[in-house]
This record gives structure tokens, C-alpha cells and sequence, in this order.
């Protein structure tokens, strides 16, 4: 099975398809309305410890567990764990169950990014106005038609893209478009930080008012940064079961991190300074990139061109991790179940599409299908992000720190002794083996008001 599976061509192949996962949405979309929701700089400082005590570790846990078995997330744990162990692959399962919820809303949002296309092309949203950007938001997510189709466009096109395979479908689209969305970023941090009152925003982004940290804005901190790593899931194992064996891992994982960090801080740069120029709510949630940005072309010259090429770029980053969502379910589909990649990418999409129907909903029918006062889409965000990831990512840690062991560890993140990799490694492992899964048990159980 392992000799045919598709894999990455180049180490830089490796990273930037990595990187194609990590970055999307969640760094344009979530990332900025999450800080706005959650107090600004003080949840800034949370996400950043976070990112680097738990989200790095749990990483490299995981892309090296996907190398070490050549597998996908269930056959993984099948292959690595004792026999006598039948637990572990629930890991795999889980991972199934958030790639579906995940999918259900953010296939959704990215339709609202490809509406955004055709609707800067045509100038309708080109304005600084908050009431008119809130409109023209609110008509098209709350018109139950116009945001199902979208959906649906965005699900027929990533499953024609996946079913042309790994290595020519991911790395190819990612490889030449990220510089593109990362100058056209920093365009916009540019305009945004010349707007008169920016500073408003970059105090709000910088100047940290620690009394607005919460046990539950703890939990969202480290949910976001799973999201955004895209780990506890299993697609980071997946990618790593298509990582080359020169690989060097925690090196990698460390790029990723810190290039992800750069383009979720850089549309927060792009955003916070606009939102207090021009008067909109840094609160407003998910609406808030969708309200902003457009506000932000519409005061710079040759604005209507360069906000179609944003949309286009956020489009393209979403979809690249999108396919790496998708991938969860398809590659375990097609090794476990003998399933062509056609027949597990219909299926996928399918499933998907279904869930994805009172998620999208949500700002119109289903708006009232309240779960513990969260509607369909906030449910689907909360249960993966806030607590399939982070219980996946406990698990990972606890099966790489207490079963799979430091040898097997050192073997694999050395490249078999030929890096010299020794105090990562063993700071790797400490944290696995206790710091990690302690932090997310305990932030997790407070977050949920559970102790
Ligand atoms: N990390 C992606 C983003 O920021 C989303 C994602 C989540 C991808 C989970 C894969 C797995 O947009």
C-alpha cells in the first residue's frame, strides 16, 4: 500500500503545501473576528502561548506519526500502537467527525469569499460605509439560496480539484499564489495603518487589558490555534504520511507556525486599524473581514482591481485547506475501503454537503435551531474547534509521550540519527509527555465551566 501512495516531490514542495493547509480562512477570516470578539491584545497574548506550548508540540506529534506510518489517521494508530491497544485509532474517527463539521460551515464561508469575487468585479460592495458594507453582508448570507449555491460551487470545485491527486492538485495551486496573497496583505496594512485613528487599532491589537482573559476565551485561544495549525484532526497526519524521509520535521513545523503567525498578524494589521477608522464594531463576528476589507479598497486607488485579486487570493488559500480537510476523509475512505479517490471524494462531498445545509442556514432558516444557545454554525465551529481538536490533541500527545516513547521518537525526528535534532527532541518530548495535554485537559475542563 505505502509504495504507491502519492507523495510530495521537494522539501520546499513539503513546506508550502504544509503551509497551503495551515493558512486560510482561519488566518483572514477567524483569526481577526475572533481577537475582536475576544478583547483584542489580551487574547492575542493567549493564542500566542497557546500556538507555541501546545499547538507546535502537538505538530510535530503528529506530522511525524503520519511519516512513521506511510498512513492515514485510523490505519496510523493501527500500525504504530501494540496489538493489545484497540484505542488508539478513535483518534482517526474523530478526525473524521471535525473534518465534516469543519467542512459543513467552512465551505460555506468560503462561498461567501467567492460571492465577494464576482461582487467587487461588479462594484456593489465597493464602499467605507459601515451601514451599506452591513447590508450588502447581510443580503447575501441571509438569502438562503444565493448562500447554498455558493456553497455548493465551492465543494464541486474542490472535489474536481482533489480527484487529480496530491502532489499535482495541492502543490501546484499553493506554490504560486501564497507570495501574491502575502504582498497583497501587507498593500493593505499599509492603507490601513496611513487611515486617520489607525493607532486605535494597533492598540487594540497590541496594548493587552489582561482582566478580559476567561477560562472560556482560554479555550477559544487554543481551539483557534488547532484550527488554524489544522491539527487534532488528523489532516497534519495525512500530510505527514506524504513527507519525505530528508524531512526535517520540527524545523518544518516550526516554519509553518511562524509563517501562519505572519499572515493571521498581518490581516489583523489590515483590519483592527480600519475598523476603528471607519467606525465598525471590532465585535461584529463572522461578518467583520467581510464588512472591513471591502472598506479598505474602496479607500485606496485602484482599489475595485485590487480587492477582485484579494478575494480571488483568500479563495485560493481557502481552498487549498479545504483539499487538505477533504483529504481526511478521502485518503481513509480510499486505503481502508478499497474505494477509488473518485467514489471517496463524492461521498465526502455529499456528506458534507448535507451538514453543510442548517450550517449555512444559519443566518437565515435555521438561525432559531439553537444548541445551547449556539445555531447550527457556531455548534459545528465550537464542538470541533473547542472539543473534538483539542481531545484529539491530548490523545496524540499521550500515545506519542506514553506509548510510542522516546526512542522511537528520537529515531524518527533525527532521521534516524542524521540530524542533529537532540534538545528539540527531548523538549518535544517533555512536553508531550506531561506539559501539553495537562494545559489543554485543564484549560479544556475550565473552558467548558466542567471544574
Ligand atoms: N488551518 C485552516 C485555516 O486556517 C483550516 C483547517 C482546519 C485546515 C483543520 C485543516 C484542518 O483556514
Amino acid at each position: 500500500m505505502s509504495s504507491n501512495r502519492d507523495g510530495f516531490t521537494s522539501t520546499f514542495g513539503v513546506l508550502v503545501a504544509t503551509l497551503g493547509s495551515a493558512v486560510g480562512l482561519g488566518n483572514i477570516w477567524k483569526f481577526p473576528y475572533m481577537t475582536g470578539t475576544n478583547g483584542g491584545a489580551s487574547f492575542l497574548v493567549v493564542y500566542l502561548l497557546a500556538t507555541l506550548l501546545v499547538a507546535l508540540p502537538v505538530m510535530i506529534a503528529e506530522i511525524m506519526l503520519g511519516r512513521a506510518s506511510r498512513a492515514n489517521a485510523v490505519t496510523a494508530f493501527e500500525t504504530l500502537a501494540p496489538k493489545s491497544q484497540k484505542f488508539w485509532p478513535v483518534i482517526g474517527y474523530m478526525g473524521l467527525i471535525s473534518a465534516v463539521l469543519i467542512l459543513a460551515f467552512y465551505t460555506g464561508v468560503a462561498g461567501w469569499v467567492f460571492a465577494y469575487i464576482f461582487k467587487s468585479i461588479t462594484g456593489s460592495i465597493h464602499s467605507t460605509d459601515p451601514a451599506s458594507a452591513k447590508a450588502a453582508f447581510g443580503a447575501m448570507v441571509s438569502n438562503p439560496l444565493q448562500a447554498l449555491f455558493w456553497q455548493w460551487v465551492v465543494l464541486a470545485w474542490a472535489g474536481a480539484i482533489i480527484m487529480l491527486g496530491v502532489s499535482k492538485g495541492i502543490e501546484a495551486a499553493a506554490k504560486k499564489l501564497m507570495p501574491i496573497l502575502f504582498l497583497l496583505l501587507v498593500l493593505l496594512c499599509v492603507r490601513s495603518l496611513t487611515l486617520p485613528g489607525a493607532m486605535e487599532g494597533v492598540k487594540f491589537l497590541f496594548a493587552p487589558d489582561f482582566s478580559k482573559i476567561t477560562a472560556s476565551v482560554m479555550l477559544t485561544a487554543v481551539g483557534l490555534a488547532f484550527f488554524k495549525l489544522s491539527i487534532g484532526m488528523g489532516t497534519m497526519l495525512t500530510y505527514g504520511s506524504y513527507f519525505r524521509n530528508e524531512q526535517n520535521i520540527p524545523l518544518t513545523a516550526t516554519r509553518v507556525m511562524l509563517a501562519d503567525l505572519s499572515v493571521s498578524l498581518l490581516a489583523g494589521l489590515a483590519i483592527f486599524p480600519a475598523v476603528f477608522s471607519f467606525g465598525f464594531e471590532p465585535a461584529a463576528g463572522p461578518s467583520l473581514v467581510f464588512m472591513t476589507i471591502p472598506a479598505v479598497f474602496a479607500s485606496m486607488p485602484f482599489g475595485q482591481f485590487f480587492m477582485a485579486l484579494f478575494f480571488i487570493l483568500a479563495a485560493i488559500a481557502a481552498t487549498g485547506a479545504i483539499l487538505s480537510i477533504l483529504e481526511v476523509p478521502v485518503a481513509m475512505l480510499s486505503e481502508r475501503f478499497q474505494f477509488s479517490r473518485k467514489q471517496a471524494t463524492l461521498m465526502s462531498i455529499s456528506v458534507i454537503g448535507l451538514f453543510g445545509v442548517p450550517a449555512t442556514l444559519s443566518m437565515s432558516l435555521t438561525a432559531g435551531w439553537t444548541v445551547f444557545g449556539l445555531n447550527p454554525f457556531d455548534l459545528f465551529d465550537y464542538i470541533s474547534s473547542n472539543i473534538l481538536m483539542p481531545i484529539g490533541g491530548i490523545l496524540i500527545c499521550l500515545f506519542v509521550g506514553w506509548v510510542y516513547g522516546l526512542p522511537q521518537l528520537q529515531k524518527q525526528l533525527s532521521n534516524q540519527g542524521q540530524l542533529n535534532n537532540g534538545w528539540i527532541i527531548k523538549a518535544v518530548f517533555m512536553l508531550v509527555r506531561y506539559i501539553t495535554p495537562a494545559l489543554i485537559l485543564i484549560i479544556m475542563l475550565k473552558g467548558l465551566g466542567l471544574i
